[in-house]
């Protein structure tokens, strides 16, 4: 039995096996590290995996379950080599959750206390203030209540915003109102200022960023990203932008990462962006999540959190 640790990213192996290593300390561990000779495939019955290259999922003959190094499971369900039969296990960890709770009340309270606005009065020296209304009053909308949506919207209600979240069915989240559904979509902009994606990208959702949302807006709204780059249409967000139908955006992922020197988002003074980093895996906490997840499987128990690969998440 042993595990193969795969990602095309090769900084992150200096991390991640002293964590695996510590982890699972009776579990050979390979990697991109080891040479040919010394992997023994055909012991490889756990792969964890983030952009595997190309051909490595396909020589583990001996598979019995796929980690995903991340919560989005997008990119390891169109790999060509995936096997269609193995369960692929995406991660849920708490302080890759805690990460993202705080980059969305970050944000938050950056456009909830207009400091977008001061930024651009620095740039002027001009010395200007602008009153703000309390939390209660600002209404705040999460599209995705999954594990990292409903953290923010728990988190931001428990500071005193009007919260609500819209999602495929319907939540129970103490403080929290429920949208769900198509039908439960139109209302749920309507009454949303600030606008938050937490959604997994799948069919139904890509694009879901577009003109006739931000349309269904109140004016002047903002929008957080941090879910995928495709969730957007890019256009669309600078037109909204342009015509004040949204006032600013925060962005973390985009259709292409990095986001390339002359893509005009770079240039966009409403646009605030960060570089795919709104919730950083943690090899240490990841590790032991993977750890315990192994170990029931070893214990002949199901995986936790397999996805769904019908929904697509
Ligand atoms: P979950 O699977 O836990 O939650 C997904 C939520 O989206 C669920 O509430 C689900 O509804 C809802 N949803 C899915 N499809 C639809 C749909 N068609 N219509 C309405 N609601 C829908 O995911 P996580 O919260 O763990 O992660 C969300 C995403 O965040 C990831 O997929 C990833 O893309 C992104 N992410 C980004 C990071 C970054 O650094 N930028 C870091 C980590 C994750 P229901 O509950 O009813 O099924
Ligand atoms: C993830 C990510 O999905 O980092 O975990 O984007």
């Amino acid at each position: 039995m042993a595990l193969l640790f795969s990602t095309s990213w090769k900084k992150d192996i200096k991390y991640w096996i002293p964590a695996l290593r510590e982890a699972l300390p009776d579990m050979p561990i390979y990697s991109r590290e080891d040479s040919e000779s010394e992997i023994d495939w055909d012991a490889i019955e756990f792969a964890i995996v983030w952009e595997p290259p190309a051909g490595v999922l396909a020589r583990c003959d001996n598979l019995k379950a796929i980690f995903n190094m991340g919560a989005g499971v997008d990119k390891i369900l169109r790999n060509d080599d995936l096997p269609g039969d193995i369960p692929v296990v995406r991660l849920v960890d708490p302080c890759l959750t805690e990460g993202m709770v705080e980059y969305v009340t970050y944000w938050v309270l950056h456009y909830h206390r207009g400091f977008h606005r001061y930024r651009e009065y620095q740039q002027q020296s001009t010395w200007r203030r602008h009153w703000y209304p309390r939390p209660c009053e600002r209404r705040v909308g999460i599209l995705g209540l999954g594990e990292l949506g409903g953290a923010a919207a728990t988190r931001l209600s428990d500071m005193g915003f009007n919260v609500a979240g819209w999602s495929r069915s319907k939540k129970d989240i103490p403080n929290v109102e429920s949208f769900y559904g198509e039908g439960g979509f139109g209302p749920f902009l309507a009454r949303t200022e600030i606008l938050v994606c937490l959604l997994p990208l799948t069919p139904a959702t890509e694009g879901i960023l577009n003109a006739k949302t931000f349309a269904a807006l109140p004016d002047g709204a903002f929008l957080i990203n941090a879910a995928r780059g495709r969730h957007m249409i890019e256009a669309d967000v600078a037109a909204a932008l342009e015509a004040g139908k949204l006032e600013g955006a925060a962005l973390d992922v985009f259709s292409e990462e990095p986001l390339p020197a002359g893509h005009p988002f770079w240039r966009n003074p409403k646009i605030a962006i960060t570089p795919h980093c709104a919730s950083l895996t943690n090899p240490k906490t990841a590790s032991a999540e993977i750890a315990r997840n192994i170990r029931r499987l070893q214990a002949g128990e199901p995986a936790r959190h397999i996805v769904d690969r019908g929904r697509g998440y």
